[in-house]
């Protein structure tokens, strides 16, 4: 481990203890090395490093069409679509999660696509990595 220290103004460290605290964090260090992690994945979305994400979508399958659209668009996608899951939540909406792996602009896009479907409720990304070089 690389120790260091870092000057940070006094009411700007009291919000992040008590932010950090309430997250469950046992100390400041690990509360840190987690920002540093979340700056390097970001940074490897940014420049279009291979990646890891979810996409979750809430659509309702009546809506014409779109069950077979959104269908279509993993299928031309199949390389970047690891897994999918799908749950029939009541008699109208539907909940999709996809696993997705690619290069970072590539999984954006198709999250963008899918997530501005017509007829598509909701969505999100979830940006995360790989897993690698990032301890
Ligand atoms: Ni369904």
């Amino acid at each position: 481990m690389y120790r260091f220290g870092i000057s940070v103004p006094r009411s700007l460290i009291s919000k992040f203890d008590s932010l950090i605290k309430r997250e469950g964090y046992k100390n400041r260090s690990e509360a840190i090395r987690d920002l540093i992690r979340d700056a390097l994945v970001r940074d490897r979305w940014s420049a279009n490093d291979q990646v890891v994400g979810t996409i979750t979508i809430v659509y309702d399958h009546h809506t014409k069409e779109l069950s077979s659209r959104l269908t279509e668009l993993q299928h031309n996608h199949g390389s970047s679509v690891l897994s999918t899951t799908h749950v029939h939540l009541d008699h109208d909406n539907c909940v999709e999660v996809l696993i997705v792996r690619g290069r970072g602009k590539d999984v954006q896009g198709l999250a963008d696509t899918i997530i501005g479907t017509r007829g598509v409720k909701h969505g999100k990304l979830v940006a995360t990595t790989t897993g690698k070089g990032l301890l």
